[in-house]
């Protein structure tokens, strides 16, 4: 994939675009829910499916001539539905949010009980936060990690018989293990309630088989599409249940949402077809080897690795009792010698989540890249000597050349 500068006759914004371009060229992106688009992708979603309106479904719209779009979006249902081998899906939600706003709608009532994970200990806001919607038309109580950051399932079947929750929610954006979703299932019978997976973050992962599929588990499935999935912003719903599809069909539109993004779905059938090919598969195996190896190497330095290492495409490190310094500043410091991480929380963090103890660091998009072990070894050395010297502007300065001598092979500038 390279990218070419775009013209503009607004040159405020083409300027803007053009320095966004150059700032994601120059700068190591750790970010893991953040990825590297294909150039098909970026070209369907900055198509000319912008200009058309279509509320409702392929074959039912509100609106005339969706004869061309209702291809495109059957394409990428039954593309999405090969993928993850379900019977229905929803590929209208413009974001992850949207699509667990829908899916929740879809299951439980407003006013029930949800039990999600806690923000802090890797959750998303989505799964019951006070000031998200979930939390505000839901009832909702929490679930977190042990101590060495591992999910304690045993404690969560816990929870569960004391809050009877109506609808269980496990998926994570910030939790390097593998997810059981048959245990989640059976605390969710146990209790008698529904269960939401919400994989936005290990989509590609279960696509090319590296992490189990919550799929005849889950009562339904939600994703974003942008993330190890490689494609367009937005976001997808899944499942089999034929009554729950419907639900979820109406929750999404006129529920939550009016005309869909043709643009977006377009790009998103195309990532769907591109998660379809064995490249894409080799792709995924190298995100997952790419993190074992980065978190290894941070652990040879010393470095605490939240969990003991990874299993999937990103880890939290301790930068508090590693370095002595917080989340914000070691993500500040990578800032200064270009290179992009999340400040996160750690168990039982004593910092708020604007300061955390520590940082979170995925390979997704530097794997797309091309970035293998060799880079991610020499990348695990620029880390440690930038936090180890925060304050020291000289050292900080040589790093940066250390940064761009890295990233010279793997120019995305057309
Ligand atoms: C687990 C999880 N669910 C949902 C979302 C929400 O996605 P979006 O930002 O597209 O609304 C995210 C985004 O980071 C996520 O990590």
């Amino acid at each position: 994939m390279k990218y070419k500068k775009i013209e503009l006759e607004d040159k405020e914004i083409e300027k803007a675009i053009n320095k966004e371009l150059e700032r994601q060229n120059n700068h190591i992106e750790l970010i893991a829910s953040e990825n590297f688009v294909s150039n098909e992708v970026l070209k369907a979603t900055g198509s000319i499916l912008t200009n058309k309106y279509g509320e409702g479904y392929p074959g039912k719209r509100y609106y005339d001539g969706c004869e061309h779009v209702d291809v495109i979006e059957n394409i990428a249902i039954e593309r999405l539905k090969k993928l993850f081998n379900v019977n229905f899906a929803n590929v209208q939600p413009h974001s992850g949010s949207s699509a667990n706003s829908a899916a929740i709608a879809a299951l439980i009532e407003k006013g029930k009980k949800i039990l999600g994970m806690k923000l802090e200990a890797g959750g998303h806001l989505t799964h019951g936060y006070s000031i998200n919607f979930s939390g505000y038309f839901y009832e909702s109580s929490f679930y977190s990690v042990d101590e060495n950051g591992w999910l304690d399932y045993e404690e969560i079947a816990k929870i569960a018989k004391e809050v009877k929750p109506d609808l269980i929610i496990c998926g994570a954006s910030a939790y390097s293990r593998t997810i059981d979703f048959k245990k989640f299932k059976e605390i969710a019978d146990s209790v008698g309630a529904k269960l939401l997976a919400d994989v936005a973050h290990i989509a590609g992962l279960i696509v090319a088989g590296l992490h189990v599929s919550p799929v005849g588990y889950a009562d339904v499935i939600t994703s974003t599409t942008h993330k190890t999935l490689r494609g367009a912003r937005g976001g997808v719903i899944m499942c089999n249940d034929p009554t729950i599809a419907k639900k979820i069909d109406k929750w999404v539109f006129p529920g939550y949402q009016g005309g869909p993004l043709f643009h977006s779905i377009a790009g998103k059938a195309v990532a769907f077809g591109e998660a379809l090919t064995k490249e894409f598969n080799e792709y995924q195996k190298e995100i997952v080897l790419n993190a074992k190896v980065f978190a290894n190497s941070f652990q040879k330095f010393g470095v605490k690795v939240i969990s003991g290492g990874t299993d999937n495409h990103l880890f939290t490190i301790d930068v508090k009792s590693s370095y002595g310094i917080n989340g914000k500043i070691a993500s500040e410091t990578l800032q200064k010698i270009n290179i992009t991480v999340n400040k996160n929380t750690i168990p039982n963090d004593s910092e708020s989540p604007f300061v955390t103890s520590g940082i979170r660091l995925g390979t997704p998009a530097m794997t797309t890249r091309g970035f293998k072990e060799k880079e991610f070894i020499e990348l695990t050395r620029i880390i440690n000597e930038a936090l180890k010297n925060y304050n020291n502007e000289k050292i900080l300065n040589s790093l940066i050349n250390d940064v761009s001598n890295l990233l010279k092979e793997f120019n995305i500038l057309q």
